[in-house]
């Protein structure tokens, strides 16, 4: 299946993309995703604030280096004004495929500032940061959670919300299934995502318990425009080629289960970019945070893991690395 879509105002090649993972979606791992044949990658959330007042740190979030692209920049802030002109700073010198506004984030020093998921609060608020940021002429997607009416604090349910923010102009609106209350624990109601989807026909994302293809499948299935993978794709990378299989979209990859020695060099490349663009300390954490992913279920892979996990610096990161063979061969070569 070779036709493009056009998801939310972006042309892209399939429904699978690459969540907002703060601490995690940096460009290399966007790199990756895009190598595996996830259609769209995303930014990890980015402070307004940060971009306004703060230096150098901040702004580099915002880059985007060649083969990430369609990138959407996700933004975070609790106004409209500091909304719009972190933007504006951006796209003096960026280009992006979509603008995200971060409406999910429940964790307590984002809610402080009336960001996150605090705006699930503020539906007035919420939606005038919509209208604003239309006035750039990229497309914006608001990303939520699932809302329950309590009458109090929260006044509108996710469908009433979903309403609110397409009205105001959101191309497109990403849902999560868990509440704001659920942080990260428990399960997503993807109930609650698929009604949203059949309400608003191709304008839904859905994000929440993908773990593997038939959880992608179950998405698109039921009207979700476009699946986000997020815990489950760095629990397995490889779970993005095989969602792409599932719907029948053609993969850079060979038939079958990737061989080892295609998952070591895809691993070795993304060590490369890790290094180059990030630098030996941010590039140590997130090899140590995917590499068990790479080789998920061979035997060899914790110690592997365990070694690589000993490495002082890079480069001898870089060598036990490089000799991934001596972990597996007695299992599997
Ligand atoms: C470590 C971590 C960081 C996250 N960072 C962001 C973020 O920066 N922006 C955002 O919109 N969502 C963020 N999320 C939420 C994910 O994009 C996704 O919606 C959520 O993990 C649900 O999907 P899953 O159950 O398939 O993991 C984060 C989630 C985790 C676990």
């Amino acid at each position: 299946m070779e036709t493009k879509l056009v998801i939310g105002g972006v042309e892209v090649e399939n429904p699978v993309f690459f969540a907002p993972l703060a601490g995690v979606s940096i460009a290399a791992v966007r790199r990756l995703f895009r190598r595996l044949g996830a259609a769209l990658t995303h930014t990890e959330m980015i402070s307004s604030a940060g971009l306004l007042y703060a230096g150098t740190k901040t702004w580099r979030m915002t880059e985007c280096t060649d083969g990430e692209r369609p990138l959407v920049l996700q933004l975070f802030t609790g106004d409209a004004d500091s909304l719009c002109r972190s933007a504006e700073r951006c796209l003096q010198s960026r280009s992006y495929a979509a603008f995200s506004i971060n409406m999910a984030c429940p964790m307590p020093k984002v809610h402080k500032k009336g960001a996150g998921s605090r705006l699930l609060q503020d539906p007035d608020v919420a939606f005038a940061m919509v209208r604003e940021l239309k006035k750039f002429g990229l497309p914006v997607w608001p990303k939520i959670r699932k809302i329950v009416p309590d009458g109090r604090e929260y006044r509108l349910d996710t469908l009433q919300f979903a309403e609110g923010l397409l009205a105001a102009g959101a191309d497109n609106v990403t849902i999560h299934g868990r509440t704001p209350q659920q942080r990260y624990e428990g399960k997503a109601d993807k109930s609650e995502v698929v009604r949203a989807a059949r309400r608003f026909e191709g304008r839904i994302t859905a994000s929440g318990d993908v773990y593997a293809p038939r959880d992608v499948a179950f998405y698109l299935d039921n009207g979700c425009a476009a699946v986000l993978c997020a815990r489950g794709a760095i629990a397995d990378p490889f779970m993005v080629v095989q969602s792409l299989r599932v719907l029948g979209y053609n993969t850079r990859m060979s038939d079958g289960e990737p061989s080892l020695e295609e998952r070591a060099e895809i691993l070795i490349g993304f060590a490369d970019d890790l290094y180059r663009l990030h630098g030996e300390r941010a590039a140590l954490v997130l090899l140590r945070r995917f590499l068990a992913g790479f080789f998920r279920g061979k035997a060899g892979t914790a110690e592997f893991k365990r070694t690589l996990a000993s490495a002082k610096d890079w480069d001898s990161a870089y060598r036990i690395l490089c000799d991934w063979r001596s972990y597996f061969e007695r299992g599997f070569m």
